[in-house]
């Protein structure tokens, strides 16, 4: 089964213009964000470079900070799997894939599907 995951994953990295997708924090906002913020590459575009940067670096835990009187994301967020590691990973996904980014998911040289 690993192996598998490394034939499926290599490929997609080496084919990517850049590294920025960033599997592992991809993952981390599969099973954090997407219910309430939507597929991951619209996600990271809520916001721009800067702006990612800024509310990572607006205090140790972030997405709390982002969430203040959200209760029902508080919740999920309280969760023994979202570990300071995996938040990292998770900014590393959405500034390599925010707005002004230049990533675009789904191109292929001769077209680009949307952006969203
Ligand atoms: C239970 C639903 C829920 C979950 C889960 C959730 N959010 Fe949110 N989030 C919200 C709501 C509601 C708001 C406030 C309204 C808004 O701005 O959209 C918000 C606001 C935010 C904001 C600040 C507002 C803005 O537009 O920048 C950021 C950043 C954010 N969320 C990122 C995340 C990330 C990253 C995750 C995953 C780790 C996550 N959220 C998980 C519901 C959720």
């Amino acid at each position: 089964m690993r192996v598998l995951y490394v034939l499926f994953i290599v490929p997609f990295i080496a084919f990517s213009t850049s590294h920025a997708y960033y599997p592992k924090g991809m993952k981390v906002y599969k099973k954090m964000c997407i219910d309430c913020h939507g597929s991951p590459f619209r996600g990271a575009k809520m916001h721009t470079i800067y702006e990612w940067e800024s509310i990572r670096d607006a205090s140790s835990t972030p997405t709390i900070t982002a969430h203040q009187g959200q209760k029902e994301a508080l919740d999920a967020l309280n969760s023994d799997y979202f570990t300071p590691k995996r938040e990292e990973d998770l900014y590393k996904f959405l500034i390599g894939n925010a707005k002004d980014s230049g990533a675009v998911p789904g191109c292929d040289g001769n077209y680009c599907g949307s952006s969203n």
